[in-house]
């Protein structure tokens, strides 16, 4: 459905010298560096998936969304939205999709919303129910009369992401491209576009490639991940194979207080190396566990062998933490996922 073969982006960007001089100089350097945005990106995404496009900033998602939308041409390669080569035929390529990015406004600056949503209808030759049918939709979702006739540059980041959504969707496309659509909204506005996303999805079927720096919004959207890094995919799967690939795993149990729980933390962390044991307030003991060092069956084993055990599960690992290390990758001033406390020296 879209299909990615080594598709490359390079920017040709000026030298530039520090200070004014340096500024005006730029003007008649013909010094030029390459950036290459996007490195080779190979993949496939299914039809009627909802895929997370995730990576750090700057690891080329804005860039290759724009070649699958036909915005930009690729400097190599080569990408395909349901059969069709997205720059070189970008009308019929904009009839079956529908695209927001977050930092820049896809709807005319000087309109009101509900203008350019007529203005819309016209362009997608929209049939009447049906632009009917949606507008009440996001009437309702999105609050969209609240907008009133305020012309588009006027109105807030929240306010426009909210018109900016509506907008991708009037023309029922199969395929949506969304860059950071919640950037800017309130939290009950969020909840309102993933439940948005998700009801157009089990209605029409629609493909969605989301890119989010929100872990919420890929947990409550998105089934597949595709992970870039520095112009690369790193990954492609479920989110669930993603979630495999924590570094960390953990164990929650119950169990039949013999021992005092700093205790049996203590024990924890001295039967198996590298362990961490904590207990929450509920008596409940907490074992996060390197995969690399430990497999479950050998902590639980060492679990039931020492503790009376009423009650066990393990939770998910944690997206965050996952997608963290992805970020990570070696960057220099990554943060640690924990940072190991000090004792505060001096009291307060
Ligand atoms: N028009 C451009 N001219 C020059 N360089 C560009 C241009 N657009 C993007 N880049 C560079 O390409 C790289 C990838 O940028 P891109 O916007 O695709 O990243 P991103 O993954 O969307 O990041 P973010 O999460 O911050 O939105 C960056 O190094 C950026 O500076
Ligand atoms: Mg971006």
């Amino acid at each position: 459905m879209i299909v990615a073969e080594n598709l490359v982006k390079e920017f040709r960007l000026a030298e530039r010298k520090p200070g004014l001089a340096g500024s005006l100089a730029t003007l008649f350097t013909r010094k030029h560096r390459i950036v290459r945005a996007v490195d080779g990106v190979s993949f496939t995404i299914p039809a009627g998936s909802k895929t997370a496009y995730i990576g750090a900033n700057g690891a080329g998602k804005s860039t290759t969304i724009k070649m699958l939308t036909g915005i930009m041409t690729p400097t190599s390669g080569r990408c395909l939205v349901r059969g069709i080569e997205p720059y070189r035929h970008r009308k019929t390529n904009a009839r079956g999709i529908g695209v927001v990015f977050g930092q820049r406004s896809q709807l005319w600056w000087d309109l009101s919303v509900p203008d350019s949503f007529r203005i819309l209808h016209r362009i997608y030759e929209i049939p009447d129910p049906v632009y009917r049918r949606n507008l009440a939709l996001y009437r309702d979702l999105l609050d969209i009369d609240a907008l009133g006739t305020t012309p588009v540059r006027q109105l807030s980041l929240g306010q426009r992401m909210r018109a900016e959504i509506a907008a991708s969707l009037l023309h029922d496309p199969p395929v949506v491209f969304w860059d950071e659509p919640t950037i800017g909204l309130d939290m009950v506005l969020k909840d309102a576009v993933r439940h948005l996303v998700n009801h157009v999805h089990r209605e029409l079927g629609t493909t969605v490639v989301l890119t989010s720096h929100d872990i919420t919004d890929i947990a409550a959207i998105c089934d597949s991940a595709l992970v870039v890094d520095r112009g690369r995919v790193v990954h492609q799967g479920s989110i669930r194979d993603l979630l495999r690939t924590a570094d960390r795993r953990s164990v929650l149990f119950d169990h039949r207080n013999a021992t005092a729980p700093e205790r049996a933390c203590a024990d924890i962390e001295q039967g198996l190396p590298g362990v961490r044991a904590s207990s929450a307030e509920d008596g409940r003991i907490r074992v996060d566990y390197p995969v690399d060092r430990f497999t479950s069956r050998q902590v639980l084993a060492f679990l039931l062998e020492r503790f009376d055990l009423v009650d066990c599960y393990a939770p998910e690992p944690d997206l965050e933490d996952v997608l963290r290390r992805v970020y990570g990758g070696g960057r220099p001033g990554t943060v640690p996922a924990e940072i190991p406390c000090r004792p505060a020296a001096g009291g307060a």
